[in-house]
């Protein structure tokens, strides 16, 4: 397919509070691809019913991602911001492609072992066949880049498998995507378990920062962030705990390791941690301010809604109508 520029696509699920490790390892990253990229930013709904949703809260959530797309400064008018359910092609591509997805590759996805574990009550089939829905999403815009955190790996590595075993029978019809993992803030860890993801999902509120916690709370979670018995601010055996501060730190300041080691010698982590809860609360608002105005204008976010999902469906309906024809499928004629 023709393309004059590259296409960047990825998704956040509706689902949970966003949190720093989210900002850092992706959202953040979403801004810096330059003009000659077209981005899509999906809210993937779909996904989120995955797990068991409460309606008032999944739609309120869908606003609130939206919200916070802009509000970390992605322009509406530049990018394509959209909605996944708005766009019935992702659910018909990912049909189709559960039909070349093979059921050991599903059974090996790390992400359905945890998550069938968290829920042993409703291990449904699509929490299973995420990963193919995940590949619609990618490939029905001919993605060349999909920027995600390192625990999306497997699931983008599988969305390439099945491109190419696509393109294989069918000859090409699919771009093969790239992951795109930023290095600084990748992975973020949990504030109360250094060697554990923070996970927006925790029980454990003082073990994950969310984007729009007020600042109090941010700098009271920093403080009690676990890390060792020393007083040393280094990276080094043992020093997870410090490690991922110093870690959050660096992202939040552009700051590197050697820098923030001389910036706190022999001052020890109570200072270091207070200056961490710091740098994040400065960042992070600005987002908030313009999150909370945001969501007081549903009606502006819905117009957002309206003109991402009008431009995503006329590129998901393309590569659709190649597929079909592919596969050997009638093309319907309209009206029926
Ligand atoms: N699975 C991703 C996550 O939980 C969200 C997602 C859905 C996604 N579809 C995508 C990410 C397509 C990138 C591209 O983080």
């Amino acid at each position: 397919m023709f393309k004059d520029k590259k296409i960047v696509f990825s998704g956040v699920q509706p689902s949970g509070t966003l949190t720093i490790g989210n900002y850092l390892g992706a959202i953040r990253n979403f801004t810096a691809f330059p003009e000659d990229h077209h981005c899509y930013y999906c809210v993937v709904d779909e996904h989120a019913i995955t797990v068991r949703q409460v309606p008032a809260e999944l739609r309120r959530r869908t606003y609130e991602t939206l919200a916070l797309y802009i509000a970390c400064g992605l322009d509406p008018e530049k990018n394509t911001l959209f909605v996944q359910s708005h766009v019935s092609e992702h659910a018909e591509l990912a049909w189709i492609l559960n039909c070349y997805t093979m059921f050991g590759e599903l059974s090996r996805m790390t992400q359905f072992k945890d998550k069938s574990a968290k829920h042993a009550d409703n291990i449904n089939a699509g929490l299973f066949t995420y990963p193919s829905l995940m590949a619609a999403d990618i490939l029905l815009y001919q993605t060349d880049l999909v920027p995600v955190g390192s625990d999306q790996k497997q699931h983008l590595e599988l969305s390439r498998d099945i491109a190419m075993r696509f393109n294989g029978v069918y000859s090409d019809t699919f771009t093969v995507p790239e992951p795109y993992i930023p290095e600084a803030g990748a992975r973020i860890m949990s504030l109360a378990d250094p060697t554990k993801k923070m996970s927006k999902s925790d029980e454990n509120e003082n073990a994950v920062v969310r984007i729009l916690d007020d600042r109090d709370a941010i700098i009271r979670k920093f403080k009690r962030a676990v890390t060792d018995s020393g007083s040393e601010v280094r990276r080094g055996e043992g020093k997870d705990g410090v490690g991922n501060l110093m870690s959050i730190y660096s992202a939040f300041t552009g700051k590197t390791d050697v820098e923030i080691e001389r910036e706190f010698e022999g001052r020890g982590y109570g200072e270091f941690k207070a200056a961490v809860g710091e740098a994040c609360a400065d960042a992070l608002a600005p987002v908030k301010a313009e999150f909370d105005r945001l969501m007081g204008d549903k009606k502006y976010l819905e117009d957002v809604m309206a003109k991402g999902a009008a431009e995503a469906k006329q590129n998901a309906a393309r590569t659709m109508s190649k597929v079909r024809r592919k596969i050997g499928f009638i093309e319907a004629r309209r009206p029926f």
